[in-house]
């Protein structure tokens, strides 16, 4: 891993001027805006840090798009159909753009972050304001400013290895967030195109984190996710803090209940962050445990640096030793070269774990990574097909396996409330990450209570207050 290179305070600070200045500007204007976020929790969280300095600029979120006076893209590319959606979802946008000429339109994003496909953008929409790439971040305010002031903004760097303090951020939730820990990824497995819009690894001093979970305790929030594309690798602080110990530290934070993190990559999960999971009360008995694949050759070819059998002594190893914990994966079918016996290996391997939740992706080749120029591409229906194989049969095991949970009882963290069924649900998870649903109303939300577990679905349960 690289050592992360600081932005110097100098730069934070012309952001932090142009905040001002943008105060000033759009002070009774009722200027808002409007953020549409894809991808995966990264993104949710730049996205909340454009919120937050926007709401430092005076702005207010607009409930719906056509409201809005800057309606913001945060793209994803790590799949073909995100980006088809984003040039649907930017190209329907040409008639409120034509009807208020003012509309300030910005994409930014992994999408952008690509160059070719960022001119591209530029070229076949000409109404779109500004166009800027994941380092770029925290250039935000400045970029807004120059649009307003009649420019057309194209910013694309390589500058990669940066890390931004100190900036705001509105968080969506106010009792569970997520906090991240390390940016970027070295890992270039075959078919992602993670690492070369995110950048190279970098971990933030842990003091920082520290201080930004201490920040969130006093606030009130119950529950802090700690995220990076793999944090496993953490080394802040010149190299001397690992991730064992970083939680060891957290878990000191008074106010916070739940520690979660994600994701983990299997060829650095340590046997001092399962020993961590295990004698750390708060540090819940969940891991999301990409596996990819269940097929060692095509492992091999997807770069991924274990085995099957690796795998199988890990989810052993967690068992072992951290009570009751779930694991989650992600899996791809359809990688170039797989074989029918390739994709019964991961079946098999999804019996043989027994997770309690799997994202399934069907392979989608991403220009520039190796994948997307390997012989053997596998054909769309016979992607589909499996993808159609494997869902069921974990819908299968799922149902089978959630019985385990009735009559038992837990601590739920209440998220929400869903009133489209005859009686209004309240929902919320348990440690391990099992759903549960309950009859509850608007009330406990935020809270954590005790249910008992009634009765099992695939993909979630049924409880009770207690
Ligand atoms: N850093 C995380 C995940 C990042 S992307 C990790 O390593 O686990 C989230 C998931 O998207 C990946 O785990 C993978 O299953 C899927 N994915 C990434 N690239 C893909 C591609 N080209 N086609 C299909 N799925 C992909
Ligand atoms: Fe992509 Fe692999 Fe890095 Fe995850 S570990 S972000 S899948 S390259
Ligand atoms: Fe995340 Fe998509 Fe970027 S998955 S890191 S938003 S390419």
């Amino acid at each position: 891993m690289r050592e992360p290179v600081f932005i110097n305070q100098e730069e934070i600070n012309q952001s932090k001027a142009a905040i001002l200045r943008l105060q000033h500007a759009l002070q009774d204007k009722n200027y808002r805006y409007f953020i549409e976020s894809y991808g995966c929790q990264m993104n949710d969280h730049d996205s909340e840090k454009l919120a937050g300095m926007l709401e430092e600029a005076g702005c207010h979120k607009a409930a719906h798009k056509e409201e809005a006076n800057l309606i913001l893209f945060n793209t994803c590319c790590v799949r073909e159909h995100a980006e088809k959606r984003v040039f649907g979802n930017i190209g329907a946008l040409k008639k409120q753009k034509e009807a208020d000429p003012s509309l300030c339109i910005a994409v930014c994003g992994c999408m952008m972050q690509q160059e070719a496909v960022a001119k591209r953008l530029y070229k076949r929409f000409p109404f779109v304001d500004i166009i800027f790439g994941t380092h770029e971040l925290h250039r935000f305010p400045l970029l807004l400013e120059e649009a307003l002031a009649g420019k057309r903004v194209f910013v694309h760097s390589d500058t990669d290895g940066e890390i931004a303090e100190g900036l705001p951020a509105l968080r969506e939730n106010p009792f569970s967030t997520n906090v991240i820990i390390m940016y970027g990824c070295d890992n270039f497995c075959t078919y992602c195109i993670v690492p070369y819009v995110r950048g190279r690894e970098r971990s933030r001093n842990s003091q920082d984190i520290l201080a930004e979970v201490e920040g969130l305790a006093k606030a009130g929030y119950k529950e802090i996710t700690l995220l990076g594309q793999n944090v496993n690798s953490y080394k802040g602080d010149g190299g001397k803090m690992d991730f064992p110990t970083l939680l060891h530290r957290i878990h000191e934070v008074p106010g916070i209940s739940r520690i979660r993190f994600m994701t983990s990559h299997p060829k650095d999960l340590s046997p001092g962050l399962i020993a961590a999971m295990a004698s750390l009360p708060k540090v819940c008995n969940h891991i999301h445990l990409p596996v990819q694949s269940g097929s060692d050759r095509i492992l091999q070819a997807m770069n991924r640096k274990y085995t099957r059998m690796d795998y199988l002594r890990l989810v052993e190893a967690l068992r072992r030793q951290v009570q009751g914990i779930e694991i989650t994966t992600d899996i791809i079918v359809g990688f170039p070269g797989e074989q029918e016996e390739d994709f019964l290996d991961t079946i098999r391997l999804v019996e043989e774990v027994g997770f309690s939740a799997a994202y399934t992706f069907m392979y989608s080749p991403r220009p520039g990574t190796l994948a997307a120029k390997m012989e053997g591409q596998i054909d769309e229906a016979v992607k589909k097909d499996r993808l159609f194989r494997l869902n069921q049969r974990i819908a299968q095991l799922l149902q089978e396996s959630n019985q385990k949970y009735i009559g038992q009882q837990g601590e739920v963290l209440i998220e929400g409330c869903d009133g489209r069924g005859p009686e209004i649900m309240a929902f919320g998870k348990l440690p391990c990450f099992k759903m549960v649903y309950f009859p509850g109303d608007t009330s406990l939300i935020g809270q954590l209570r005790q249910v008992r577990i009634t009765a099992a679905q695939s993909n979630s349960l049924l409880g009770e207050l207690l």
